[in-house]
């Protein structure tokens, strides 16, 4: 195996990274101190990105971090789901059983939503994830559900998250209500090339390994074959580690770079 090769606890580029252990990259700085601003005025916000840049992680860490005594992560990633099925899926993301009405449920998700902020003094934080597969009617009634006492209160904080078509999406005229309310807006570009190599040692340190593995070179291959996107590195650089381990060598070069690259015919 190339962690023990490597002298790795754990393959520090798997997707199962823990929300303590992500990189602290520019991106997702950028991203923090906005999602720290909703949190104060509530609303929606909207955090887009090409896939694999670090929307879900980024999102999955805010919500590990927020104070349980005062807030309630509810997480719903959508599909081409109909807007009943949308419903559904955020009612029980609300920890309801869902109603089998829509209008029954358009109140259910409401009241849930009031009864939660009013009662246990909690504001429910509903990411909706991948929210580029909603269609226009789904998008509209989003915007329906989450206005309360004639859009003058926020019991709640929506986070829309997903890629980069919802902007094109949202930038309908039919969409402008809905694109109006957006108190805070992202986009995520994933890492700066001069973030590459900070990225890879930090994750590699984390799970045991204090050496330079890759060569100067090795990072400037990465970061040309990924453009910086997240899951693509964490592919590429486990290809490279799991190719360098196989013939014994102790460090990632280019040519092993293009090697793993052409093995993943990214
Ligand atoms: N800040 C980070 N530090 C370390 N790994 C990250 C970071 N952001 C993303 N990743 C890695 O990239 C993968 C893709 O990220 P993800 O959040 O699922 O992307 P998206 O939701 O934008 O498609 C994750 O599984 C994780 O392994
Ligand atoms: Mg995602």
């Amino acid at each position: 195996m190339f962690t023990q090769f490597f002298g790795l606890k754990y393959n520090p580029f798997s997707k199962e990274i823990a929300p303590e252990h992500l990189f602290a990259s520019r991106d997702l700085a950028e991203l923090e101190s906005r999602l720290k601003y909703l949190k104060q005025v509530r609303g929606i916000g909207l955090v887009s990105g090409e896939p694999g840049c670090g929307k879900t992680c980024a999102l999955r860490k805010f919500t590990a971090e927020l104070n349980p005594a005062h807030f309630r992560p509810c997480y719903f990633a959508l599909s081409t789901v109909t807007a009943l099925e949308f419903y559904q899926g955020l009612a029980r993301a609300l920890g309801e059983e869902p109603k089998h009405k829509k209008v029954s449920l358009f109140a259910q998700i409401q009241e849930t939503i009031l009864a939660m902020h009013n009662e246990r003094h909690l504001v429910p934080v509903i990411v909706l994830d991948e929210i580029h597969l909603a269609s226009n009617h789904v998008l509209e009634d989003i915007r329906l559900l989450f206005n309360f006492r004639m859009d003058s209160h926020n019991p709640f904080i929506l986070i829309l998250a997903g890629q980069s078509l919802i902007r094109t999406k949202l930038a309908l005229n039919a969409n402008n209500p809905l694109r109006q309310r957006l108190a805070v807006k992202y986009f995520m570009r994933g890492l700066e090339k001069d973030e590459i190599r900070d990225y890879c040692l930090s994750l590699l340190k984390k799970a045991g390994c204090h050496e330079e593995i890759f060569s100067p070179q090795g990072f400037e291959a990465i970061y040309a074959t990924t453009n910086g996107l997240p899951r693509l590195i964490n592919n590429l650089v486990t290809t490279c580690l799991i190719l360098a381990a196989g013939e014994k060598k102790t460090v990632v070069d280019q040519e092993i770079v293009y090697q793993a690259q052409k093995e993943l015919e990214i």
